[in-house]
């Protein structure tokens, strides 16, 4: 069964946004309706009712720990990526408030506007710059460990707009070396490689159901040592105490079976993703566009499944709806940047004095079950538009 099968298939629209999100998988769909009306406790009930639904509780947990090779009792599910980035930015805050916290400038909107939120609360926050490909410079990130006690380095693993993957072992040694803890946001992990949690050693990590076929409206977040973070939100006892609040059973379920479809069929997807990338830019060569990538090279450390892409001169929110009428679906960076009609931070960081660059970027996001012919039909339509601009 293709990935996005969905009603919308039959309007031949093309959809490069999967790293907005993706389509839900028709078997995660059958799973959450059949455990919607099956779970009628309350995992905190005491009595069979919610003993059975903790019990259910228990096992989704114990299944998706076994694949990331925790234990679930450092496992905390909540309503998104967002979320699960609050409680572990805001809870670091709340347990050393007057700690510095490292972060980047090419973060997620969900990290940079929690620490930014803090730095109003008086939270000492360093912002790493970025290279031109988007890496840090791991000087710097010593330098900065080096000039005040750290509380946390947060650092998007896999960046959400171009795809470069940060040295992430490398930081967590030396931030480690100098008694920091380290998050990582792995929200566009899962769909294109494993996370194993075990070998990246990281304190906390992040993930969202909907990146990987999942349902939108639930997180999960890894948290080494349950005492290293005070609560985000105040409440009932659930989840160790660092997220109050009834547990989401359907959807818990929904993520584990979005993260086995995940599993078991990674490897064939990457093979056509990789291959997909490489038809684009083949296209894109042969074509009589300008254009540039954003990120590392294909070759680099990143992932395939999204690439950005420089057309120097187009006014890419021209150009996207421009796509947009053709029923090709783009973006420009992130869709949690509400106002996504402004050019990207993250390209901003890249390319400070390059506005032609960051005005003309678009970013573009695979599913496995696009074809050659769709990346053909991309680069004519962009063409089309060049021609016309
Ligand atoms: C890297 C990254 N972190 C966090 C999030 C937020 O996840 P959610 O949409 O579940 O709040 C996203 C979603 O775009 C993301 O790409």
């Amino acid at each position: 069964m293709p990935v996005n099968s969905s009603s919308e298939s039959a309007l031949k629209m093309i959809y490069l946004d999967n790293a907005a999100t993706t389509f839900i998988h028709p078997d995660v769909i059958q799973v959450i309706q059949d455990s919607l009306g099956a779970t009628k406790g309350n995992p905190s009930s005491v009595h069979e009712l919610g003993f059975k639904a903790t019990r259910e509780w228990n096992a989704t947990k114990d299944a998706i720990a076994d694949i990331f090779e925790v234990s679930k009792k450092n496992l905390i599910f909540n309503s998104s990526g967002t979320e699960a980035n609050n409680i572990v930015i805001q809870g670091r805050y709340f347990k050393h408030p007057h700690t510095q916290m490292i972060t980047t400038a090419t973060e997620h909107s969900s990290v940079l506007n929690t620490f930014k939120a803090l730095e109003e609360r008086g939270a000492n926050v360093t912002y790493l710059d970025v290279n031109d490909e988007g890496f840090i410079a791991l000087k710097e990130l010593e330098a900065s460990l080096k000039k005040a006690p750290t509380s946390l380095v947060s650092i998007l693993h896999t960046n959400n707009e171009t795809g470069a993957i940060q040295d992430v072992h490398a930081i967590r040694d030396l931030a480690h070396r100098y008694g920091a803890l380290v998050h990582f946001d792995m929200v566009q992990v899962p769909m294109h490689a494993k996370a194993n949690l075990k070998d990246l050693g990281c304190d906390f990590a992040t993930f969202s159901a909907h990146k990987f076929f999942g349902p939108k409206g639930i997180g999960l977040t890894y948290i080494k040592d349950l005492d290293s973070l005070k609560p985000h939100t105040v409440g009932g006892s659930q989840e160790h105490r660092l997220r109050a609040g009834t547990q989401n059973l359907s959807f818990a379920r929904g993520f584990l079976k979005a993260l086995e479809i995940t599993e078991a069929n990674r490897t064939e997807w990457h093979a056509k993703i990789d291959h997909l990338a490489h038809t684009l830019i083949e296209k894109l060569d042969a074509s009589s566009l300008n254009y540039k990538i954003n990120g590392p090279a294909l070759d680099g450390s990143r992932i395939l499944g999204t690439l950005n892409l420089a057309f120097p001169g187009l006014d890419a929110i021209d150009l996207r709806f421009a796509l947009n009428s053709e029923d090709i679906y783009v973006s420009l960076g992130s869709a949690c940047d509400a106002d996504s009609m402004h050019a990207s931070h993250v390209l901003r960081a890249m390319f400070p004095d390059d506005e032609a660059r960051v005005n003309g970027s678009l970013r573009i996001s695979f599913s496995p079950d696009l074809t050659d012919a769709d990346m053909a039909t991309l680069v004519h339509t962009i063409e089309e538009y060049a021609k016309s601009a």
